[in-house]
């Protein structure tokens, strides 16, 4: 007896996931692999990956575009929610994962697949988040991992998929490990593995070097609708395309790098490169139009929301009664997050020179130093009387 019948295999076109197709035939007995590719606009043709899912045996090989859903469902609202993981990491590859979830229990209920598939190893976080993400959209559904189990090594992997026609990788294997969609990319592994070890420029796509960046800066006017992202210099744009031409005008400053030491869910520290350079300075500009438009008491709340938030996308929580939850908390905060931020972009750095908004909750009449002042400085000494007098209290009765 086989562990399933027919399967839907999240794919990517790699050797990895490749040989997991012959290896749930062969050695888990499954009869059908039907393989999911996900277009998250990671720039890539998917035409090819479509045939070499048949050449290596699935009965059917699907691509999906997710890319309009995947910065409109999952991207934006984690930009409402300031979302950095250890204050750093923006997820773009997590967030990735639970859409890829979503859809493959989709294709599966259609095809009448009894289980999914997908092709992490045993000691990442995406394992984690894909099976924790299928059981939430569907309990009653198996979920095989061939090689979190099958323990072949790389070039017994490879070997491996050429008896079964799958050509070993012709490029010169690059060292890396490269996760990427529009939101950014992942890399780590081989050189990088050694923390004191300087990234070489090699491993950066979307971002320029400093040396290679323009020397005049560059202004670029952001305007949020409720907190989500919806026009470049005054243009409306649909976050799809948004998002790509914000890649662009911010990596050629070379703004979105982040070399970090990370904690995975499985407890292993790892060593990251990631770049993001549009979704970075989304969460820049977004966290700097709420300072404007949020009152103190939000803002400051908001902030531990944020950070559980972060956590429960790194940890594969997507779907979950807490996320949910939250999520109707951060909705509820981005009611008057509307208005537009200035960034300058320059040599590496996005700084925030201007904000305005419609309900902005500046008050210039009481911020001012000038004539106009409208703030009753007589009611601050109340208020510091009333405020100080525990600490002014403990102070007599601690002196002796
Ligand atoms: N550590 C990141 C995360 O857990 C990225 C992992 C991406 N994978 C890769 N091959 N670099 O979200």
């Amino acid at each position: 007896m086989g562990r399933a019948n027919k399967v839907v295999l999240a794919y990517s076109g790699g050797v990895d996931t490749s040989v997991c197709i012959p290896y749930l035939k062969e050695e888990w007995g499954v009869k059908e692999v039907i393989t999911l590719a996900g277009d998250l606009g990671q720039g890539e043709e998917l035409g090819p990956i479509r045939k070499k899912a048949l050449d290596s045996g699935a009965v059917e090989s699907l691509v999906a575009d997710l890319t309009e859903e995947f910065i409109r469902d999952y991207a934006f609202p984690a930009i409402q929610a300031n979302a950095l993981y250890e204050n750093r990491y923006p997820l773009s590859t997590a967030l990735a994962r639970p859409l890829i979830a979503k859809r493959l229990v989709e294709v599966a209920d259609e095809y009448g697949a009894d289980a999914v598939a997908h092709g992490c190893t045993g000691k990442g976080n995406d394992q984690v988040r894909f099976d924790v993400a299928i059981a939430a959209l569907n309990p009653n559904i198996k979920v095989l991992a061939p090689a979190r189990e099958w323990g072949m090594s790389r070039e017994e992997t490879i070997a491996y998929g050429e008896r079964f026609g799958i050509p070993s990788p012709v490029k010169k294997k690059s060292p890396y490990s490269i996760d990427k969609n529009l939101l950014g990319r992942s890399v780590e592994a081989g050189p990088l593995e050694d923390p004191w070890n300087a990234p070489l420029e090699e491993v950066y796509e979307m971002t320029k070097a400093i040396a290679d960046t323009p020397d005049e800066p560059e202004l670029v006017d952001i305007g949020f609708v409720k907190g989500m992202p919806t026009r470049l210099n005054g243009s409306e744009l649909a976050p799809v395309e948004l998002v790509s031409q914000l890649n662009d005008i911010v990596g050629r400053h070379g703004y979105g790098r982040i070399d970090m030491m990370e904690n995975r869910l499985v407890g292993i520290k790892s060593r990251e490169i990631y770049e993001a350079p549009a979704l970075l300075a989304l969460i820049h500009a977004h966290r700097d139009l709420e300072s404007l438009t949020l009152t103190a008491d939000v803002t400051h709340y908001k902030r531990g929301i944020e950070e559980t938030y972060s956590q429960m996308i790194y940890n594969g929580l997507w779907y979950s009664p807490l996320k949910a939850a939250l999520d109707s908390f951060i909705q509820t905060t981005q009611e008057r997050v509307t208005g537009t931020v200035r960034v300058q972009l320059f040599k590496g750095n996005a700084t925030i020179v201007g904000r305005q908004s419609d309900y902005s909750l500046y008050t210039p009449d009481l911020a001012t130093y000038g004539a106009e002042d409208q703030f009753d400085h007589k009611a601050a000494e109340g208020f510091i009387y009333v405020w100080g007098l525990p600490t002014r209290v403990w102070s007599e009765k601690t002196r002796g």
